[in-house]
Formats: C-alpha cells, sequence, structure tokens
C-alpha cells in the first residue's frame, strides 16, 4: 500500500480563499484585521518564519505590522510595545514569536498579550478555555493539523490517536484537540519507553518532537494517517521531517510531507484567527 499524500499547501490555498471572503466581509464594513507580530533578536529561522507569517495577510488584505526588536531589548520594553499594540484598535491579533532571548520570561510576555488579541492562544486564559472544551483562539500549527485530517476525510471518533511530542506549542494542544473530537488520546515524548509498542497501534498519529526521523515505517500501523510536524536541517541543506517519509509512506494511509504538508497551514491559521478576533472586536 501507499499512502495518500496530504497536500498541506493545496489545502492551505483552500481554506485560505474560505478566509479570504470573511476578511473581505469585515472590509466592506470598514474594519480592516490587522495583525502584529514581534520578534526579538536575530534568529534566522525565526526571521523567515515572520516574513512569511506578515507576506501571507498582505496577500488576504490584511493590515500586519511587522516589528523587529533588537536581541538586547530589556522585558521592560517588549512588554511595553505589547501593551501599546493591545489599545490598538487596527490591531486584532498580536503575536510575538518564540523562542525569545534567555533573560525574558516567556511566561510573562505570553500574560501581558490581551487575551482578545491573542491569535497564538498561548495565553493561560485561552489554554483554559482549550482545555475546558470552550476554545477561543486555537494555536495555529495544531489547529491547521486538525484541518488537514479534516480536509482529507480522516475519522477522528472513536480512534487512538497518539501525539509524539508534549511542547505547549504543538503536543499539550494537539491532543486535547482530538480529544474534543472524541479520540482516544495518548501522548508520548521522545523519551517513552518502547515508543513503537504505543506509535504501532496510532489509528492517526502525529508527530513533533524535532528529531529528524525518528519514525520509521515499522513503528507505524498499516492504513494510519502520519501528520509529521517536525521540520529539520539535515547536514546535506535539505529539509526533513521527524518521519522518515521513504519508508512511512509504504504503510500508512495518509501522510503529510515535509515540506508541504502542516507548514503552509500554519500559517493559514494565523490568517483564520486574526480574522476572527476582528469579527470578534466588530460585534
Ligand atoms: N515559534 C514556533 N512556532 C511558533 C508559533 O506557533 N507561535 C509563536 N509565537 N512562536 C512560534
Amino acid at each position: 500500500m501507499t499512502a495518500h499524500i496530504i497536500d498541506g499547501k493545496s489545502i492551505a490555498q483552500q481554506v485560505r480563499t474560505e478566509w479570504k471572503i470573511r476578511a473581505d466581509a469585515l472590509k466592506a464594513r470598514g474594519i480592516t484585521p490587522g495583525l502584529a507580530v514581534i520578534i526579538v533578536g536575530e534568529d534566522p529561522a525565526s526571521r523567515v518564519y515572520v516574513a512569511n507569517k506578515v507576506k501571507a495577510c498582505a496577500e488576504l488584505g490584511l493590515h500586519s505590522e511587522h516589528i523587529v526588536m533588537p536581541a538586547d531589548t530589556p522585558e521592560a520594553a517588549l512588554l511595553g510595545k505589547i501593551a501599546e499594540l493591545n489599545r490598538d484598535p487596527k490591531i486584532h491579533g498580536i503575536l510575538v514569536q518564540l523562542p525569545v532571548p534567555k533573560h525574558i520570561a516567556s511566561n510573562r510576555v505570553l500574560e501581558a498579550i490581551s487575551p482578545d488579541k491573542d491569535v497564538d492562544g498561548f495565553h493561560p486564559e485561552n489554554v483554559g478555555a482549550l482545555v475546558t472544551g470552550n476554545m477561543r483562539f486555537a494555536p495555529c500549527t495544531p489547529f491547521g493539523a486538525m484541518k488537514l485530517l479534516e480536509k482529507s476525510g480522516v475519522a477522528i471518533e472513536g480512534k487512538h490517536a497518539v501525539v509524539v511530542g508534549r511542547s505547549n506549542i504543538v503536543g499539550k494542544p494537539m491532543a486535547l484537540m482530538l480529544l474534543q473530537q472524541n479520540a482516544t488520546v495518548t501522548i508520548c515524548t521522545s523519551k517513552t519507553v518502547d515508543l513503537a509498542k504505543f506509535t504501532r497501534d496510532a489509528d492517526i498519529l502525529v508527530v513533533a518532537t524535532g528529531r529528524p526521523k525518528m519514525i520509521t515505517g515499522d513503528m507505524i500501523k498499516p492504513g494510519a494517517a502520519v501528520i509529521d510536524v517536525g521540520i529539520n536541517r539535515l547536514p546535506d541543506g535539505k529539509l526533513c521531517g521527524d518521519v522518515d517519509f521513504d519508508s512511512a509512506k509504504q504503510v500508512a494511509g495518509w501522510i503529510t510531507p515535509v515540506p508541504g504538508g502542516v507548514g503552509p497551514m500554519t500559517i493559514t491559521m494565523l490568517v483564520a484567527n486574526t480574522v476572527q478576533a476582528a469579527e470578534r472586536s466588530a460585534k
């Protein structure tokens, strides 16, 4: 069996078209959804991600502000900038690209963003809303992964979903979203003893560990849906996921490629969350 390759680029385009209609409806009422993205420091990968986020907003006709602060910015200055954006009526969504430099406490930064503008869904109030099943802003990467499953026709209810990775950005919210859709959810980490025992039992396998090609075809249940959130650069310069695509695609029923799987969806869902934030503020 060869897996159906989930085309993240094409699904992202389709989902963006749906959100453009909603953004245009707001604009017709004189409200242009606005996103502010703050980056502190020079991390080259982060700068590329942020530039892509701002570009996606521009493509949909959204207002966006790209704020670059030097790596030695004091925490108080960053918090001051966030407070200013919280008050700015042109801005409906605020995102501080993570990681921030070590002298800044990321939890204080995330808590400073108004929960109504927290398009990442990382504020404790929004995390609590997700846990209790009243989700307001879904964290973009797992939200995008859920959309890929939905648009690919993968059934979730009653299935065993295994999430490998327990980060606040991907693993934990992904597990909660799958649980909300009535999956039976197991959370593993890269340290789980006999990891293959769990992954081989997964109908839906989501991998977000940051370890290149750690999940191989022999660790996958035949016919499973495999969502690879990893993006790693190999010594030869090529990108690869946390799943060994070549062996996995022989076994899986569905699989996301890297690049071109989850990546394009993350940015799309950020645009979606920004439009939603603007819709709520217009009410
Ligand atoms: N760094 C890596 N992924 C993300 C994300 O989804 N949001 C933010 N703010 N930073 C990130």
